[in-house]
């Protein structure tokens, strides 16, 4: 008896330590990730093409990972919706990418833009909600 209440504490304990890591993991990448788009945003207004791309693979990176997290490790909180804007904001970037690898400016602005809607779309539903438990 003794042993099954062992297995069943450290089973219990085990799971809240992998929710707490996802967790931290996410917002070490939230972090990241609104640093990059508020940098880049900066290189586009001031017409710095390399440093603008740089700072869109990075965001290319970063949003595959929030992707990767929201599609297979927070199943507690796991949304058909979610998942969605988070391949979105990830489809979102790659073009972005790809218009600063062709060297337009003006689009990128725009599609820049387009990323920020895609990443603040989950944040009016899921952003706040999360604040109030913290
Ligand atoms: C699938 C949902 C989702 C997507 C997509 C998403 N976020 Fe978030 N974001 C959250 C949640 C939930 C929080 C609050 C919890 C946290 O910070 O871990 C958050 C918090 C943040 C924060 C605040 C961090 C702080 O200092 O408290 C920033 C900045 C941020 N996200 C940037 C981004 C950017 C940039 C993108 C797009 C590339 C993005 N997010 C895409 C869900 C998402």
């Amino acid at each position: 008896m003794k042993y099954r209440i062992g297995v069943f504490v450290l089973t219990i304990l085990s799971l809240v330590t992998v929710g707490w890591a996802a967790e931290l993991c996410q917002h070490d990448l939230m972090v990241r990730g609104g640093a990059v788009y508020l940098a880049m945003r900066g290189d586009i207004g001031a017409g710095n093409l390399e440093a603008a791309q740089l700072k869109a693979r990075e965001l290319v990176d970063v949003s595959k990972e929030i992707q990767y997290l929201w599609v297979t490790q927070n199943t507690n909180w796991q949304v058909d919706d979610g998942v969605e804007w988070a391949q979105d904001s990830h489809q979102k970037s790659i073009e972005l990418l790809k218009i600063l690898e062709e060297g337009d400016l003006d689009a990128a602005a725009a599609a820049l833009q387009a990323t920020g809607q895609a990443c603040g779309a989950c944040h009016q539903k899921y952003r706040p909600a999360r604040r109030t438990r913290q």
